[in-house]
């Protein structure tokens, strides 16, 4: 569901009252009801929330960590954006409800991929390639697509998996179709030695292949037009001023930013590869980090023995990761308690069937 999708199902919003809260009290009350609840309350926090709320969270990671980590909990109150929202519901069983704190919690790049556009492409797709092309969505997708590309053969990816979920994909099919984001496509294929020129960019405005190629027939890997508007704001100007200011610093970022920034940086990975390389990285070492700011700043905050720095200095946070904030988290709670919920996330089995093989086929390949 797109952002404006969400605002126009009517979803209920926050009452006013929230906003007018002191923090300390917000805090007592979500506490008090996750006492009372215990384990029928599951808060997952994605990497990227603010402090305000991750604090409260009874599991934290990146996405796929998170969707691996579902327990049998009747209310799982999701704090990250809502298409994890909906891969939780996927997972979960149907008597256990999946809360969304705020609807308008969407993801750009998720919504740059609609059902509409991806049959089209599929259509032109099959008219050039014939039954050779496998397609494979990013988790950060709706589970309509997820649906697509479960019923053509398929599987999610995410950055932490990408890698292994690619070398499966080549065993299936000749070609690769990615969706719905161009740089996390390009940077695995090249990671597995597949030549930037064998790659070519699907544009769903345009309804085209765009390729400088005069054979396309040569093309493994089509990467649909589609970017994270976080990770795009690191440049390769960003790396070359870090390197002339200092040349100690080691830089890592996000496989979602573009080539030539990963290409440049000293390490690339998903979100868990970044903490897990600074938790391990030696006293005194310096790094710039490209990736969500809510994580980086507390990244920074976690070691004060190591120098780190966000790659872009001017970057701000995933301003759709941060809807969730304490006022949001605690009316989802207390609409729980009332037996009213509000901002349920119910994925129609139609297209949960198939959603799920893709998201099966993902768990599978671990
Ligand atoms: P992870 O798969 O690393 O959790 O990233 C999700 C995301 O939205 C990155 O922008
Ligand atoms: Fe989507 Fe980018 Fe925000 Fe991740 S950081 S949720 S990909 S907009």
């Amino acid at each position: 569901m797109s952002i404006l999708d969400a605002l126009l199902v009517g979803s209920a919003m926050m009452p006013e009252r929230y906003k007018q809260l002191g923090v300390e009290e917000m805090e007592r009350r979500v506490r008090d009801i996750k006492l009372k609840f215990g384990s029928r309350l599951l808060i997952p926090g994605h990497h990227y929330q603010k402090d305000e709320v991750i604090q409260f969270a009874d599991i934290t990671g990146d996405s796929l960590q998170l969707a691996q980590q579902i327990t049998d909990a009747e209310y799982i109150v999701f704090c990250g954006v809502h298409f994890m929202a909906e891969t939780a519901d996927m997972l979960s069983a149907p008597s256990q409800t999946v809360v969304l704190p705020d609807m308008r919690a969407g993801c750009s790049m998720a919504d740059m991929a609609n059902m509409q556009q991806t049959e089209a492409a599929w259509e032109r797709l099959q008219a050039i390639y014939g039954d050779t092309i496998i397609p494979l969505t990013y988790v950060n997708s709706s589970a309509e697509i997820k649906a697509f590309v479960g019923r053509h053969g398929g599987a999610t990816v995410t950055s932490s998996n990408a890698k292994g979920v690619l070398e499966w994909a080549f065993k299936q099919k000749e070609r690769i179709l990615f969706l719905p984001d161009q740089h996390l496509g390009r940077n695995t294929a090249y990671e597995l030695g597949i030549p930037l020129h064998d790659m070519a960019v699907w544009d769903p405005e345009g309804n085209e292949l765009v390729t400088d190629r005069e054979n396309v027939q040569g093309i493994q890997v089509i990467l649909w037009k589609g970017h994270c508007s976080v990770h795009e704001k690191f440049t390769v100007d960003n790396i070359r001023s870090i390197r002339e200011r200092d040349s100690e610093v080691q830089i890592i970022v996000h496989p979602e930013c573009s080539r030539e920034v990963v290409e440049l940086s000293d390490y690339a990975g998903s979100t868990k590869y970044i903490i897990d390389t600074i938790n391990a990285a030696a006293s005194g070492t310096k790094w710039a980090i490209g990736t969500e700011m809510n994580l980086v700043n507390r990244i920074i905050h976690t070691h004060s023995d190591k120098q780190i720095e966000s790659l872009n200095p001017h970057m701000c946070p995933c301003l759709t990761m941060n809807r969730i904030d304490l006022p949001h988290l605690l009316w989802s709670l207390e609409q729980i308690e009332a037996g009213k919920p509000v901002g349920v996330i119910t994925v129609p089995d139609s297209i949960k069937v198939d959603a799920i093989k893709a998201l099966d086929r993902m768990l599978n390949i671990q």
